[in-house]
Protein backbone atom coordinates (compact mmCIF):
# COMPACT_ATOMS: atom_id res chain seq x y z
CA UNK A 1 0.00 0.00 0.00
CA UNK A 2 1.49 3.32 -1.27
CA UNK A 3 1.32 5.84 1.74
CA UNK A 4 0.07 9.72 1.33
CA UNK A 5 3.05 11.89 0.47
CA UNK A 6 2.63 14.55 3.43
CA UNK A 7 4.65 12.93 6.65
CA UNK A 8 6.25 10.40 4.96
CA UNK A 9 9.80 9.43 5.67
CA UNK A 10 10.92 9.53 2.25
CA UNK A 11 14.18 10.60 0.56
CA UNK A 12 12.95 14.33 0.76
CA UNK A 13 10.39 15.51 2.76
CA UNK A 14 7.16 16.73 1.68
CA UNK A 15 4.82 19.34 2.87
CA UNK A 16 1.30 19.30 0.82
CA UNK A 17 0.23 22.34 1.46
CA UNK A 18 1.52 25.41 -0.67
CA UNK A 19 1.63 27.75 2.44
CA UNK A 20 3.22 25.61 4.55
CA UNK A 21 6.81 25.84 4.17
CA UNK A 22 7.37 24.23 7.48
CA UNK A 23 9.82 21.62 5.65
CA UNK A 24 12.78 21.71 4.05
CA UNK A 25 11.25 19.62 1.27
CA UNK A 26 9.32 20.32 -2.01
CA UNK A 27 5.76 21.07 -1.71
CA UNK A 28 3.14 19.33 -3.88
CA UNK A 29 1.08 22.26 -5.61
CA UNK A 30 -2.11 21.73 -7.61
CA UNK A 31 -2.47 23.38 -11.21
CA UNK A 32 -5.96 24.84 -9.57
CA UNK A 33 -3.91 26.45 -6.17
CA UNK A 34 -1.24 28.15 -8.48
CA UNK A 35 -1.50 28.27 -11.79
CA UNK A 36 1.48 31.02 -12.03
CA UNK A 37 3.79 28.31 -11.08
CA UNK A 38 3.48 26.54 -14.63
CA UNK A 39 4.83 29.78 -16.54
CA UNK A 40 8.08 28.45 -15.23
CA UNK A 41 7.97 25.26 -17.06
CA UNK A 42 7.04 25.53 -20.57
CA UNK A 43 9.48 24.00 -21.93
CA UNK A 44 9.61 20.75 -19.72
CA UNK A 45 7.69 18.75 -22.22
CA UNK A 46 10.81 19.48 -25.05
CA UNK A 47 13.07 18.47 -21.67
CA UNK A 48 11.34 15.22 -20.74
CA UNK A 49 9.52 13.32 -23.79
CA UNK A 50 11.71 12.58 -27.09
CA UNK A 51 10.43 14.30 -30.48
CA UNK A 52 7.87 11.08 -31.37
CA UNK A 53 6.68 10.74 -28.19
CA UNK A 54 4.97 13.81 -28.66
CA UNK A 55 2.55 13.21 -31.83
CA UNK A 56 0.16 10.68 -30.28
CA UNK A 57 -3.39 12.50 -31.71
CA UNK A 58 -5.38 10.79 -29.04
CA UNK A 59 -3.40 12.07 -26.07
CA UNK A 60 -3.12 15.62 -27.91
CA UNK A 61 -6.45 15.81 -28.61
CA UNK A 62 -6.76 16.04 -24.74
CA UNK A 63 -4.12 16.61 -23.26
CA UNK A 64 -4.42 20.54 -23.43
CA UNK A 65 -7.51 20.29 -21.60
CA UNK A 66 -6.17 18.56 -18.87
CA UNK A 67 -5.55 21.48 -17.29
CA UNK A 68 -8.74 23.40 -17.98
CA UNK A 69 -10.86 20.25 -17.27
CA UNK A 70 -9.25 18.51 -13.96
CA UNK A 71 -7.03 21.91 -12.58
CA UNK A 72 -6.58 19.89 -8.97
CA UNK A 73 -5.14 16.36 -10.36
CA UNK A 74 -1.95 18.45 -12.14
CA UNK A 75 0.51 19.02 -9.98
CA UNK A 76 4.27 20.25 -9.38
CA UNK A 77 7.08 19.67 -7.02
CA UNK A 78 8.09 23.00 -6.18
CA UNK A 79 11.10 23.47 -3.60
CA UNK A 80 9.94 26.81 -1.77
CA UNK A 81 13.59 27.42 -0.82
CA UNK A 82 14.73 27.61 -4.17
CA UNK A 83 11.62 28.89 -5.56
CA UNK A 84 12.26 26.12 -8.09
CA UNK A 85 9.52 23.82 -10.01
CA UNK A 86 11.36 20.03 -9.23
CA UNK A 87 8.95 18.32 -11.80
CA UNK A 88 5.40 18.43 -13.01
CA UNK A 89 2.98 15.35 -12.69
CA UNK A 90 -0.67 14.43 -14.21
CA UNK A 91 -3.24 12.27 -13.04
CA UNK A 92 -7.10 11.85 -14.12
CA UNK A 93 -9.98 10.57 -12.08
CA UNK A 94 -11.36 7.20 -13.96
CA UNK A 95 -13.90 4.85 -13.92
CA UNK A 96 -12.14 1.29 -12.72
CA UNK A 97 -14.03 -1.52 -11.85
CA UNK A 98 -11.19 -3.54 -9.99
CA UNK A 99 -10.33 -6.42 -12.15
CA UNK A 100 -7.32 -6.65 -14.36
CA UNK A 101 -9.43 -6.80 -17.81
CA UNK A 102 -11.33 -3.46 -16.70
CA UNK A 103 -7.56 -1.37 -16.52
CA UNK A 104 -8.60 -0.96 -20.52
CA UNK A 105 -6.05 -1.29 -23.50
CA UNK A 106 -4.32 2.00 -22.76
CA UNK A 107 -3.34 5.39 -21.99
CA UNK A 108 -5.29 6.61 -25.18
CA UNK A 109 -7.92 4.63 -23.85
CA UNK A 110 -7.94 6.07 -20.32
CA UNK A 111 -7.59 9.65 -21.15
CA UNK A 112 -10.37 9.38 -23.36
CA UNK A 113 -12.65 7.05 -21.03
CA UNK A 114 -11.42 9.83 -18.04
CA UNK A 115 -12.85 13.07 -20.10
CA UNK A 116 -16.32 10.94 -21.05
CA UNK A 117 -16.59 10.12 -17.88
CA UNK A 118 -16.97 13.65 -16.43
CA UNK A 119 -18.70 15.23 -18.94
CA UNK A 120 -21.53 12.30 -18.41
CA UNK A 121 -21.37 13.59 -14.61
CA UNK A 122 -20.32 10.22 -13.23
CA UNK A 123 -17.94 9.61 -10.70
CA UNK A 124 -14.62 8.27 -10.30
CA UNK A 125 -13.59 5.04 -8.79
CA UNK A 126 -9.65 5.26 -8.83
CA UNK A 127 -7.04 7.78 -10.34
CA UNK A 128 -4.70 6.94 -13.41
CA UNK A 129 -1.23 8.36 -13.17
CA UNK A 130 -0.67 9.96 -16.81
CA UNK A 131 3.00 11.11 -16.74
CA UNK A 132 5.40 11.85 -14.33
CA UNK A 133 8.25 14.35 -15.77
CA UNK A 134 11.26 15.43 -14.25
CA UNK A 135 13.49 17.33 -16.10
CA UNK A 136 17.17 15.92 -16.06
CA UNK A 137 18.81 18.26 -14.12
CA UNK A 138 16.39 17.32 -10.60
CA UNK A 139 16.73 13.18 -11.99
CA UNK A 140 18.62 10.65 -9.73
CA UNK A 141 18.24 12.54 -6.16
CA UNK A 142 14.63 10.00 -5.41
CA UNK A 143 12.29 12.56 -6.41
CA UNK A 144 10.54 9.53 -8.38
CA UNK A 145 9.35 7.70 -5.12
CA UNK A 146 7.92 11.53 -4.13
CA UNK A 147 6.21 11.80 -7.06
CA UNK A 148 4.06 8.55 -6.55
CA UNK A 149 3.30 9.56 -3.01
CA UNK A 150 2.12 12.83 -4.35
CA UNK A 151 0.04 11.20 -6.80
CA UNK A 152 -1.50 8.91 -3.93
CA UNK A 153 -2.23 11.91 -2.14
CA UNK A 154 -4.36 13.51 -4.17
CA UNK A 155 -6.25 10.09 -4.82
CA UNK A 156 -6.49 10.01 -1.54
CA UNK A 157 -7.88 13.32 -0.56
CA UNK A 158 -10.52 12.44 -3.06
CA UNK A 159 -11.43 9.46 -1.26
CA UNK A 160 -10.10 6.73 -4.13
CA UNK A 161 -8.56 4.24 -2.91
CA UNK A 162 -6.18 3.24 -5.82
CA UNK A 163 -3.77 4.49 -8.00
CA UNK A 164 -3.71 2.79 -11.31
CA UNK A 165 -0.85 3.72 -13.85
CA UNK A 166 0.31 3.04 -17.06
CA UNK A 167 3.64 3.05 -16.98
CA UNK A 168 6.17 3.97 -19.39
CA UNK A 169 9.51 1.54 -18.25
CA UNK A 170 12.53 4.16 -18.70
CA UNK A 171 14.97 1.35 -19.97
CA UNK A 172 12.87 -0.29 -22.32
CA UNK A 173 14.37 2.07 -25.41
CA UNK A 174 17.53 -0.07 -24.83
CA UNK A 175 15.16 -3.24 -26.20
CA UNK A 176 12.95 -2.39 -28.20
CA UNK A 177 12.84 -5.59 -30.12
CA UNK A 178 11.57 -7.23 -26.95
CA UNK A 179 8.20 -7.83 -26.44
CA UNK A 180 6.86 -5.89 -23.52
CA UNK A 181 5.41 -8.91 -21.50
CA UNK A 182 8.74 -10.15 -21.83
CA UNK A 183 10.96 -7.45 -20.68
CA UNK A 184 8.26 -6.57 -17.73
CA UNK A 185 8.78 -10.18 -16.00
CA UNK A 186 13.02 -9.19 -16.32
CA UNK A 187 14.26 -9.33 -12.92
CA UNK A 188 17.93 -8.36 -11.39
CA UNK A 189 19.68 -10.96 -9.37
CA UNK A 190 17.24 -9.90 -6.19
CA UNK A 191 14.04 -10.56 -7.35
CA UNK A 192 13.24 -6.77 -7.86
CA UNK A 193 12.11 -5.74 -11.25
CA UNK A 194 14.73 -5.05 -13.94
CA UNK A 195 13.10 -1.35 -14.77
CA UNK A 196 13.91 1.26 -12.79
CA UNK A 197 11.06 3.55 -12.71
CA UNK A 198 8.89 -0.55 -11.99
CA UNK A 199 10.91 -0.61 -9.16
CA UNK A 200 10.21 2.74 -8.04
CA UNK A 201 6.34 1.66 -7.90
CA UNK A 202 6.83 -1.53 -6.99
CA UNK A 203 9.05 -0.46 -3.96
CA UNK A 204 5.88 1.19 -2.88
CA UNK A 205 3.98 -1.81 -2.76
CA UNK A 206 2.27 -1.58 -5.80
CA UNK A 207 1.42 -4.66 -7.74
CA UNK A 208 2.41 -5.15 -11.90
CA UNK A 209 -0.86 -5.86 -13.59
CA UNK A 210 -1.01 -6.89 -17.66
CA UNK A 211 1.38 -5.58 -19.73
CA UNK A 212 0.11 -2.75 -22.75
CA UNK A 213 1.21 -3.85 -25.79
CA UNK A 214 -0.72 -1.27 -27.64
CA UNK A 215 -1.05 1.65 -24.97
CA UNK A 216 -0.05 4.91 -27.35
CA UNK A 217 -0.44 5.07 -30.69
CA UNK A 218 1.76 7.50 -32.72
CA UNK A 219 1.39 7.97 -36.41
CA UNK A 220 2.40 10.13 -39.36
CA UNK A 221 3.91 10.74 -42.65
CA UNK A 222 7.44 9.00 -43.08
CA UNK A 223 8.25 12.57 -43.79
CA UNK A 224 6.85 13.36 -40.18
CA UNK A 225 9.05 10.52 -38.58
CA UNK A 226 11.93 11.08 -40.64
CA UNK A 227 11.68 14.70 -38.86
CA UNK A 228 10.99 13.31 -35.26
CA UNK A 229 13.49 10.73 -35.12
CA UNK A 230 16.30 12.57 -37.43
CA UNK A 231 16.91 9.81 -39.36
CA UNK A 232 16.14 7.94 -42.68
CA UNK A 233 13.81 5.30 -43.64
CA UNK A 234 14.79 4.49 -47.20
CA UNK A 235 12.21 1.58 -47.39
CA UNK A 236 9.44 -0.15 -46.27
CA UNK A 237 9.78 -2.32 -43.00
CA UNK A 238 10.30 -2.10 -39.33
CA UNK A 239 12.67 0.40 -37.97
CA UNK A 240 14.31 0.78 -34.19
CA UNK A 241 14.68 4.23 -33.89
CA UNK A 242 16.37 6.39 -31.32
CA UNK A 243 14.74 6.57 -27.73
CA UNK A 244 12.27 4.18 -29.36
CA UNK A 245 10.34 1.93 -27.03
CA UNK A 246 9.31 -0.48 -29.54
CA UNK A 247 9.50 -0.33 -33.80
CA UNK A 248 8.02 2.13 -36.01
CA UNK A 249 6.41 0.36 -38.78
CA UNK A 250 7.22 2.20 -42.24
CA UNK A 251 5.04 1.97 -45.11
CA UNK A 252 6.70 3.88 -47.99
CA UNK A 253 3.99 2.97 -50.54
CA UNK A 254 1.53 4.51 -47.99
CA UNK A 255 3.45 6.96 -46.73
CA UNK A 256 2.58 5.87 -43.14
CA UNK A 257 4.82 4.89 -40.01
CA UNK A 258 2.91 3.70 -37.39
CA UNK A 259 4.14 3.05 -33.57
CA UNK A 260 2.23 1.61 -30.72
CA UNK A 261 4.05 2.28 -27.34
CA UNK A 262 4.18 -0.41 -25.21
CA UNK A 263 3.16 0.22 -21.14
CA UNK A 264 2.65 -1.85 -17.80
CA UNK A 265 0.32 -1.85 -15.73
CA UNK A 266 1.12 -0.48 -12.27
CA UNK A 267 -1.76 -0.81 -9.73
CA UNK A 268 -1.13 0.94 -6.11
CA UNK A 269 -3.44 1.08 -3.34
CA UNK A 270 -3.75 3.85 -1.48
CA UNK A 271 -3.61 4.27 2.44
CA UNK A 272 -6.15 6.17 3.73
CA UNK A 273 -4.27 7.68 6.47
CA UNK A 274 -4.47 11.12 7.48
CA UNK A 275 -1.08 13.55 6.76
CA UNK A 276 0.39 14.03 9.99
C1 LIG B 1 11.13 8.24 -14.89
C2 LIG B 1 11.49 9.33 -13.92
C3 LIG B 1 10.18 9.90 -13.33
C4 LIG B 1 12.33 8.71 -12.81
O1 LIG B 1 12.76 9.73 -11.95
P1 LIG B 1 14.32 9.88 -11.52
O2 LIG B 1 14.47 11.13 -10.77
O3 LIG B 1 15.13 9.73 -12.75
O4 LIG B 1 14.52 8.63 -10.62
P2 LIG B 1 15.01 8.53 -9.11
O5 LIG B 1 16.23 9.34 -8.88
O6 LIG B 1 13.88 8.81 -8.19
O7 LIG B 1 15.46 7.01 -9.07
C5 LIG B 1 14.55 5.97 -9.12
C6 LIG B 1 15.27 4.69 -9.43
O8 LIG B 1 15.61 4.67 -10.82
C7 LIG B 1 17.03 4.49 -10.97
N1 LIG B 1 17.36 5.21 -12.19
C8 LIG B 1 16.93 6.43 -12.54
N2 LIG B 1 17.36 6.71 -13.77
C9 LIG B 1 18.06 5.64 -14.21
C10 LIG B 1 18.77 5.32 -15.40
N3 LIG B 1 18.82 6.18 -16.43
N4 LIG B 1 19.37 4.14 -15.50
C11 LIG B 1 19.32 3.26 -14.50
N5 LIG B 1 18.67 3.50 -13.34
C12 LIG B 1 18.06 4.68 -13.20
C13 LIG B 1 17.61 5.01 -9.69
O9 LIG B 1 18.86 4.48 -9.42
C14 LIG B 1 16.57 4.50 -8.71
O10 LIG B 1 16.68 3.10 -8.51
P3 LIG B 1 16.92 2.50 -7.06
O11 LIG B 1 15.82 3.03 -6.19
O12 LIG B 1 16.86 1.02 -7.27
O13 LIG B 1 18.28 3.03 -6.67
C15 LIG B 1 12.30 10.46 -14.59
O14 LIG B 1 13.51 9.92 -15.06
C16 LIG B 1 11.59 11.16 -15.74
O15 LIG B 1 10.79 12.07 -15.52
N6 LIG B 1 11.88 10.73 -16.99
C17 LIG B 1 11.36 11.36 -18.20
C18 LIG B 1 9.85 11.16 -18.36
C19 LIG B 1 9.41 9.74 -18.08
O16 LIG B 1 9.85 8.79 -18.70
N7 LIG B 1 8.46 9.59 -17.13
C20 LIG B 1 7.94 8.29 -16.76
C21 LIG B 1 6.87 7.83 -17.61
S1 LIG B 1 5.37 8.73 -17.31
Amino acid sequence: MIERAAGEAGAIPLVKAPGDTGGVGPQVVRYSERPELWDAITGLSDEVWPEYNRHGATLNRYWGQLYERFPEWQFVLYDPGGQTVLAEGHTIPVAWDGTDAGLGPGIDATVAAAFGLRAAGRPPTAVSALAAEIPPRHQRRGLAKVMLQAMAGLAGDAGLAHLIAPVRPTLKDRYPTIPIDRYVRWTRPDGTPFDPWMRVHTQLGARIGPAIPRSLHIAGTVGDWESWTGMPFPETGDYVFPAGLATVHIDRDNDTGEYWEPNIWIIHQVSSRTPD
